[in-house]
């Protein structure tokens, strides 16, 4: 009687999707706990370029520590050479901008209205990867864009709490999150030795690198009187805990967005960040009390619906083109 020699299979359709989701709802649980601890820094420090750096710093030594202490798999992974430096810095570098636009936003607005904004994001990729890269989008597709731009505008034109640096901040980094998005395709596909774990590592120390600088120029001035204000009115301890937290809970879940990313297609990944940005905007308005006009209500809604639309589309298509 033949012995069937097949290896046993690592795991499971079914393991690997449970390992999916898993990965999905510790992203949206760090995620929650990344935006609210954040926003609760800045009504006693406001100082959106350097708490982006602390993010990204905290992220830097997190991996340093992991990497010092043998954990390759779980930060660097393995060193990389001057050329592989240049080819992550084109996407890290966006990364980084877009963290301090939407950190800009989030310290300006209530965090609802920069995610309502940012969930523009899908629009801003469409447009940049037909802009630069010449993939246009069908028009059917495109027409489903017009309930999304529609919606936002209309939830932030009722927003109480609107101003023009919450609006720009987080639009900027909608722009630069887009452009992100095409260079690290690019990137992924030339790296492929390099676990999703590794690229989030070397993205976050290049961030430093770009955040840094930024901080003390813009920030640095004032930057010991308004820790000092925040030491006041929060203690020395909690002022600590808090970046030291909001750094973990900001590493972490990006970790965990591109360690999804690498399971599952870019529609699907855009798909799950919507429902991230639904789920924030949820959690914000019930732990921050903000009052949301019936008009925010309805545009928000005809935003998400639309992007909804948008992915069944975009789904169809890519299905159709295969
Ligand atoms: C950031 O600072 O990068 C923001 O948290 C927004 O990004 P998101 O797309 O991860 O929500």
């Amino acid at each position: 009687e033949p012995i069937d020699v097949t290896p046993a299979p690592v795991s499971s359709p079914m393991q690997e999707r449970l390992v999916t989701a898993g990965f999905i709802a510790l992203w949206y649980a760090v995620n929650v706990a990344f935006n609210l601890t954040n926003k609760s820094l800045f009504k006693h420090f406001p100082y959106p370029w350097t708490v982006s750096t602390v993010h990204v710093l905290v992220g830097t030594i997190y991996c340093a520590l992991a990497y010092v202490l043998g954990a390759k798999s779980a930060s660097f992974g393995r060193p990389i050479t001057k050329k592989e430096f240049g080819m992550i810095f084109a996407p890290a570098s966006m990364h980084a901008l877009g963290h301090i636009a939407a950190n800009l936003s989030f310290a300006a607005v209530a965090i609802s209205l920069t995610h309502t904004v940012k969930t523009l994001e899908p629009v801003f990729s469409a447009s940049l990867q037909w802009l630069l890269m010449g993939q246009a989008t069908p028009l059917p597709v495109l027409l489903s864009l017009v309930p999304i731009i529609g919606g936002v505008g209309m939830a932030v034109c009722g927003d109480l709490t609107f101003n023009l640096m919450g609006f720009s901040g987080a639009m900027i980094s909608n722009l630069t999150f887009g452009l992100r998005a095409v260079l690290s395709k690019k990137t992924m596909g030339a790296l492929k030795d390099l676990s999703s774990t590794s690229l989030y590592a070397y993205t976050t120390l290049i961030s430093l690198l770009v955040c840094a600088p930024l901080a003390l120029i813009v920030e640095g001035p004032t930057l010991v009187s308004g820790a000092q204000a925040a030491i006041e009115s929060i203690g020395a301890r909690n002022f600590y805990l808090y970046l030291v937290a909001v750094g973990m809970f900001y590493h972490l879940y990006n970790q965990f967005a591109f360690n999804t990313l690498a399971r599952v297609n870019p529609v699907s990944h855009g798909v799950c960040n919507v429902v991230k940005r639904i789920i924030i905007i949820g959690t914000s308005v019930l732990f921050f009390g903000n009052i949301l006009t019936r008009q925010t209500i309805v545009g928000t809604a005809i935003a998400l619906a639309g992007t909804a639309l948008y992915t069944e589309l975009q789904n169809k298509n890519k299905a159709k083109s295969k």
